[in-house]
């Protein structure tokens, strides 16, 4: 059927908002912008489908956007921003379920369609299917509801078999297509079990990773089905989220210094007893934390994980005014894998105002930790544990890290001796020139607040 060209023309509008938003998310100071622009393409390439001449089910289209639309309104609005990971893994998976839906609504219906048509048709289900199944997983995990990695014995192989399994079936269907129910549903089944099975075994701290791994997946498996629909809008959003999404993997797995097959094949164990660390664990108060930067030239400080869990982003800006009141430098060390998700700390910091032209990246500011008086680190650890740089056998090894144990002096605000996200212990937490604040990041960057301010 040839649409109207005022359909289309609505969902070329649609993408080209898509891309004009995407462009807007690739800086802080544009990324709300962007969303929203984004969300206006959304809202078009929707409105536009409901014109389609002689579509039906109007009703039971427009109560699954009613019963979606408050879902994600009321879920949006209510997430804390540690949560967020697996806000996004939930929705990217309802994306890959809502493409193998498409393509099994096609299946079913059993029109003819031409090979090429048909072989787009399976692998968006496929890869459709597997990112449903295995964002389910990765949703569970980040939110503790599975709290263990199960791995089945010869894990590697079984992953093999059940992917060859599922391409053999998709292949049979496009060869007898119209394929025969007991077909499509063995296919989906397969690959349904595939995401399952194939996400169980990847540790918690490897989650985002695969979160936009999969995230990629969707936008392929959407893009595809966008094809075999005709919908222009469909096949640009499609290939520009499996595009970022491809990018913003890649990314991710190069801060850790691990490739993606490792990530996914291989558990994140050390691969020995570790170097031994000597030296003990220095404890400062508030006070004396204060003075050291309060009588500094310059300061860095480093966010991570737990500056998020602590909402301490607020409070850390205070404290940074005051500082820069008294006339010392202060700027932000970022770095690309510091909490828990892409761009975490960036958030996080730019919602509690503090100006972008103070944040910087690992690559801009490693080398300036050297002239700093102090390195403050509030609730971080992994992104700044020395091991990685000298320890083969730690499972972080290799993960470029921020140089703070360079700074003259280090401070460390976190409330005990845990460890970071790998359970690594920080041997520079046992140096000569580092200090630690115990307590939550919070009531601590609160107390330093309190101490600038009567030191006038
Ligand atoms: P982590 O290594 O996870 O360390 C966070 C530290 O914060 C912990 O040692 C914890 O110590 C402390 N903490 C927790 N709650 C706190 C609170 N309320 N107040 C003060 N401190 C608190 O964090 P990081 O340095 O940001 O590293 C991120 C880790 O996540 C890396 O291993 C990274 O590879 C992994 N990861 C990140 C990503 C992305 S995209 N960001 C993706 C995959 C993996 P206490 O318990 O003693 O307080």
């Amino acid at each position: 059927m040839t649409l109207p060209i005022y359909v289309q023309g609505a969902w070329y509008l649609g993408a080209l908002l898509f891309i004009f938003g995407l462009k807007g998310m690739g800086s802080p100071a544009s990324a709300r912008k962007g969303i929203v622009i984004a969300g206006y393409g959304m809202l078009l390439a929707i409105a536009a489908t409901f014109l389609i001449p002689g579509l039906q089910n109007l009703a039971l289209m427009a109560l699954a956007l009613v019963v979606g639309g408050a879902v994600a309104w009321i879920s949006g609005k209510k997430v804390k921003m540690t949560d967020m990971p697996q806000m996004v893994a939930i929705y990217n998976g309802m994306g890959g379920g809502a493409a193998a839906a498409i393509a099994a609504i096609e299946f079913a219906k059993g029109d003819a369609h031409s090979v090429v048509t048909t072989i787009l048709a399976v692998l968006g289900a496929l890869i459709g299917a597997v990112s449903f199944t295995g964002s389910c997983v990765a949703w569970a995990k980040l939110q503790g509801v599975l709290k263990k990695a199960h791995r089945l014995p010869a894990q590697n192989a079984v992953n093999v078999v059940l992917a060859l399994v599922a391409v053999g079936l998709g292949a049979a269907m496009v060869v007898l297509a119209p394929a025969q129910p007991e077909l499509i549903f063995g296919f989906f089944a397969i690959a349904l079990v595939l995401g399952l099975i194939v996400t169980l075994p990847i540790g918690g701290a490897d989650m985002p990773v695969v979160i936009s791994l999969f995230n990629a997946f969707t936008g392929l498996a959407v893009g595809f089905e966008g094809y075999v629909l005709g919908n222009p809008a469909l096949i640009i959003a499609g290939i520009v989220v499996g595009a970022a999404g491809t990018l913003l993997t890649q990314l991710m797995a190069k801060a850790m210094n691990r490739p993606l097959s490792n990530i996914l094949f291989t558990p994140m164990v050390a691969s020995g007893p570790g170097e031994a660390i000597s030296g003990s664990m220095k404890e400062v108060g508030a006070i004396d934390a204060a003075a050291m930067m309060r009588y500094a030239s310059k300061v860095i400080i480093v966010p991570g994980y737990g500056m998020a869990v602590a909402h301490a982003q607020h409070k850390v800006w205070e404290m940074t005014a005051l500082l820069e009141e008294a006339g010392v430098e202060v700027k932000f060390a970022i770095h690309p894998v510091a909490g828990r998700m892409p761009g975490h700390m960036n958030v996080l910091l730019a919602e509690a105002g503090v100006p972008y032209d103070k944040i910087f990246d690992l690559e801009e500011i490693n080398g300036e930790f050297g002239q700093a008086d102090v390195a403050l680190i509030i609730g971080a650890n992994d992104v700044v544990n020395p091991t990685a740089r000298t320890d083969k056998s730690s499972p972080i090894y290799g993960m470029p890290i921020l140089n703070a144990d360079m700074a003259q002096n280090v401070i460390v605000i976190k409330r005990g001796k845990g460890t970071g996200y790998s359970g690594v212990e920080n041997a520079l937490f046992y140096t000569d020139n580092c200090r630690m604040l115990y307590g939550d990041a919070q009531p601590m960057a609160g107390e330093i607040i309190q101490q600038l301010k009567a030191m006038g």
